[in-house]
C-alpha cells in the first residue's frame, strides 16, 4: 500500500507486467511456476483494473493483449524479407548418404573435416516466422507459398508458449537484440488435438454430418487463420522454433548455438537436439532408424527427422537449389501400414471429368482412425498391382492423411477372388470416357454430367472454400443426382425451396438450416469464392495471390494472360488456366448469377506489406547521412508508405534515428537521448527490405 504512493501509475503497470510475463514464462517454459494460479489471477485482475483505468500505459507486449482485438475482415499479406524455403526430403538411409556426398563435393577439404550435423524431430504442424523488434514480439506470419504470408499476430499473440517480451540480459552475451526473426512450426498435441475434437463434434451433433479437423496439422493450420483471435485463443496450439533466419547473436556460427540461446531468451525449442560429426555419420544414420519406431513417443506428430548442416556459414557457402537448401534435408517415414480386405472398387468422376477407381475395404484402424475407404489413383495402377475383388492388401496412410492401397497379397488369396475390369463409361452419366495420350487418367467429357456437378458443388460447399454450413456430400449429391434440383453450380443460390420441402427428412428446422449456412456464406471474402468456382490450378493459397491484384472478381475475366502471370507466385499454367476458364461464356454468366445472388466479389485491396501493423506504424523517424542503397528521399517515402512518419530532428518523440556515413549532430543527440539508431542494415530488415549491397 505504502508503494503506491511512491510509485507511479506507469511504474506499477511496469512492474506487474514483468512479473506476470516472468511467471508465464516459469509456467509455459520451464514448467516451475513459483506462485500458486490464484496469485497469479490476482495480479492478472490487478493489471486488467489499472489498464481500464489508464488505458494511455497500455503496453503493446501486456500480458492482457494476448486475447485483444476486433476480428479481421481478412488477414494483411506480408513479403517475407527473406523467403521461407521448403525441405528436399529422404525416404531411405541411402538418400541421406547421398545427401551427404553432394554437400562434400561443394566443400573444402578443411570445411568437410569440421562438418557437423544436427538432428530435429520435423514437427507436423503449420509454419510461421516471428519477428521481434527490441525484444519485443511485433509481427507473426504464416510461410504462405514462401515469399509473402499472412499477418496472423493477433492470433500467436495468444499462444502463451510465445513470449511477448524477451529477457534483457546485460550480464551475459544475450543483450536483447534490435531485430530477431526465427521460423517455427505451430501444431497441436496429440492428446489436446483429439480432446478438442471431440468436444468440437459432439457440440455439432445437431448437424446430420458433424465435422471435425481431419488431423493435428488441419486443426493448426485451421485455429491459426481464424480471423476471431478470440476462437484461436481457445484453441490448444502449441510452437517449436527451429531456426533463427535474421538478427540476433550469430557468434559462433552454429545453428546448435543459436537454438540454445533462443531457448535462454524464452523460446520454446525441441528438446531433443542430437549433434553428429561428419566422421559420425554412421551413428547418425543409426539414430534416424532407431527413431522410426519412437517418433510415436513424442507428444506432437512428428512425420520424419530434418538434418541440417551445424555450420550456419557452411551453409551458406551450400546455398540452395531453388526451393531447398542443400544443407538441410527432411527425412520422412513411411505411414504406418495395415492388411484387410477390398471388398470391392467404385469409380467416382470428379469435377473436372477425370474418373477415379476408389478401393472400398473391410474397415481397419490405422494410424488413430477408422479406415474404410482407400484411392487406388488410376485404372493402371490397379492392373499393375493387379488387384482382385476379394483381395487381402496393404493400405497406408500416405503423409498420414489419405489411406491408400499399396499391394495385393496374393500368397493369401483363396481362389474366390474376381478379377476387375475397368468400365468404358462414365459412372454418373454413361458417356464414353476418353483417355488423352499424354494422361493416365480417363475422362468423362459430358460438360453436363450430373457426376461431374455434384462434386463440383461438394467443392463449393466445402470448408476451405465457402464452408457452408449443413450442406455437405448429401446435400450435394441429393440436390445434383437424385433430385435434379442443381444444374450449375450457381443454382446453389437458388435452390426451389418449396420442392426441398417435400423431400423426406427435409423439414422446418433442417430448412432453416441450410438457408442460414447459404446466408452467412455470402459474407465469405472473394478470394473464398474464388476457390470455390474450381477453377483447376487455382486452390486457396493461388486464389489469395489472384485477388490481392483483383480485388474485385467481376475484373477478373477482363484479365489477361501477361496480366496474371506477372503476378508473382503465379506461373504460365495457372495464369492460362484463369483465362480459359473465363473465356467460356457459360462461366462469365455463372459469376454474374453469384454476384446476383449477393455474395462478396469484392474485397478490400490488401497491401504487399503491413500498413496499419507494419513494423513502423506510428514510428517516428529521423533521417541522417549518406546510405548505399537509398537516398534520404527515397528512405523517407519508405518509411511513410509503412504508416511512419518522418520529422526534422531529432526529440524525445523520436522513435528511431536511421544513420547512415557522415551523420553529424543528430547522432550525438540522439545518443544523448537514448533514441534507437539504426544503421542500413537494421533499417532494411525492419522495413523487410530486400538486402541489397554496395558495389
Ligand atoms: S527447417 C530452410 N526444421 O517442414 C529451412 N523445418 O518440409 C527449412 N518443419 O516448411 C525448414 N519441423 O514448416 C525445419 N525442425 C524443423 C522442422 C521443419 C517442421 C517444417 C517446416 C517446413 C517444412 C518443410
Amino acid at each position: 500500500m505504502e508503494e503506491a504512493t511512491t510509485v507511479t501509475i506507469a511504474e506499477r503497470i511496469e512492474r506487474l507486467t514483468a512479473k506476470i510475463l516472468e511467471h508465464q514464462h516459469r509456467y509455459y517454459l520451464l514448467d516451475a511456476p513459483t506462485v500458486s494460479d490464484a496469485e497469479y489471477d490476482a495480479l492478472m485482475a490487478e493489471l486488467r483494473r489499472l489498464e481500464a483505468e489508464f488505458p494511455l500505459y497500455i503496453a503493446a507486449d501486456s500480458p492482457t493483449q494476448r486475447v485483444g482485438g476486433e476480428p479481421a475482415a481478412q488477414f494483411h499479406k506480408v513479403r517475407h524479407p527473406v523467403p521461407l524455403l521448403s525441405l528436399a526430403n529422404a525416404f531411405d538411409l541411402q538418400d541421406l548418404e547421398e545427401w551427404r556426398q553432394r554437400a562434400h563435393k561443394l566443400l573444402t577439404e578443411a570445411e568437410r573435416e569440421d562438418l557437423a550435423y544436427v538432428v530435429e524431430p520435423k514437427i507436423d504442424g503449420l509454419s510461421v516466422t516471428l519477428f521481434y523488434q527490441e525484444g519485443v514480439f511485433r509481427i507473426g506470419a504464416t510461410r504462405g507459398n514462401g515469399q509473402v504470408g499472412e499477418n496472423v499476430t493477433a492470433n500467436l499473440r495468444t499462444l502463451k508458449q510465445i513470449p511477448l517480451r524477451l529477457p534483457v540480459m546485460p550480464n551475459s552475451s544475450l543483450q536483447v537484440e534490435p531485430i530477431l526473426r526465427v521460423r517455427g512450426e505451430v501444431f497441436a498435441s496429440k492428446e489436446n488435438f483429439r480432446a478438442f475434437n471431440k468436444k468440437y463434434i459432439a457440440e455439432q451433433q445437431k448437424d446430420k454430418n458433424p465435422k471435425g479437423y481431419a488431423n493435428p496439422r488441419n486443426f493448426a493450420a485451421g485455429s491459426l487463420r481464424q480471423l476471431d483471435p478470440k476462437i484461436t485463443a481457445q484453441r490448444p496450439l502449441d510452437i517449436l522454433v527451429f531456426q533463427q533466419i535474421a538478427g540476433g547473436d550469430l557468434t559462433p556460427d552454429l545453428h546448435s548455438e543459436q537454438l540454445r540461446r533462443l531457448r535462454e531468451l524464452g523460446l520454446p525449442i525441441s528438446a531433443s537436439l542430437p549433434r553428429f560429426t561428419d566422421s559420425e555419420f554412421d551413428r547418425l544414420l543409426e539414430h534416424v532408424s532407431k527413431m522410426e519406431l519412437s517418433r510415436h513417443d513424442f507428444s506432437y506428430e512428428v512425420d520424419g527427422l530434418v538434418i541440417k548442416v551445424d555450420s550456419t556459414s557452411v551453409q551458406e557457402r551450400l546455398g540452395s537449389t531453388g526451393k531447398e537448401p542443400r544443407w538441410a534435408i527432411a527425412f520422412k517415414y513411411a505411414g504406418e501400414t495395415v492388411v484387410t480386405k477390398l471388398e470391392k472398387i467404385e469409380v467416382v468422376v470428379g469435377r473436372t471429368g477425370s474418373v477415379t477407381p476408389r478401393a472400398h475395404l473391410e474397415e481397419v484402424p490405422l494410424g488413430g482412425v477408422k479406415v474404410k475407404q482407400a484411392t487406388l489413383h488410376n485404372f493402371d495402377y490397379i492392373e499393375s498391382l493387379d488387384l482382385r475383388i476379394g483381395d487381402s492388401v496393404v493400405v497406408t496412410r500416405a503423409g498420414d492423411v489419405i489411406p491408400k492401397v499399396l499391394k495385393a497379397l496374393p500368397e493369401l488369396r483363396t481362389g474366390a477372388e474376381k478379377a476387375w475390369h475397368p468400365p468404358s463409361q462414365c459412372p454418373a452419366c454413361g458417356s464414353d470416357l476418353v483417355q488423352a495420350e499424354d494422361e493416365v487418367a480417363h475422362r468423362c467429357l459430358n460438360r453436363t454430367c450430373p457426376g461431374q456437378l455434384a462434386r463440383a458443388v461438394e467443392h463449393f460447399v466445402s470448408r476451405s472454400a465457402l464452408d457452408i454450413r449443413s450442406f455437405g456430400s448429401e446435400q450435394a449429391a441429393l440436390f445434383v443426382e437424385t433430385e435434379a434440383l442443381i444444374n450449375r453450380i450457381s443454382d446453389v443460390y437458388f435452390l426451389p425451396w418449396d420442392r426441398i420441402e417435400t423431400i423426406k427428412g427435409y423439414k422446418e428446422k433442417r430448412i432453416g438450416n441450410l438457408q442460414q449456412g447459404l446466408a452467412e456464406a455470402k459474407q465469405r471474402p472473394p478470394e473464398r469464392l474464388l476457390h470455390a468456382l474450381g477453377i483447376p490450378f487455382v486452390g486457396a493459397q493461388v486464389a489469395e495471390l489472384v485477388v490481392a491484384e483483383y480485388p474485385n472478381l467481376m475484373t477478373l475475366p477482363h484479365a489477361i494472360q501477361e496480366d496474371l502471370e506477372a503476378i508473382d507466385g503465379i506461373g504460365n499454367e495457372i495464369a492460362e488456366s484463369i483465362v480459359d476458364f473465363f473465356a467460356d461464356p457459360v462461366q462469365r454468366q455463372e459469376l454474374q448469377a453469384l454476384n446476383l445472388a449477393g455474395l462478396t466479389v469484392k474485397g478490400k485491396p490488401a497491401p504487399e506489406t503491413e500498413a496499419s501493423e507494419g513494423a513502423v506504424a506510428g514510428k517516428v523517424f529521423v533521417v541522417t547521412g549518406r546510405f548505399a542503397a537509398f537516398s534520404r528521399k527515397q528512405a523517407t517515402e519508405l518509411i511513410k508508405a509503412e504508416g511512419g512518419k518522418v520529422t526534422g530532428s531529432v526529440s524525445s518523440r523520436t522513435d528511431y534515428l536511421l544513420a547512415g556515413a557522415s551523420p553529424g549532430s543528430k547522432l550525438s543527440k540522439a545518443q544523448e537521448l537514448g533514441t534507437t539508431i539504426l544503421d542500413e542494415e537494421a533499417f532494411q530488415l525492419l522495413l523487410n527490405l530486400p538486402k541489397t549491397h554496395a558495389e
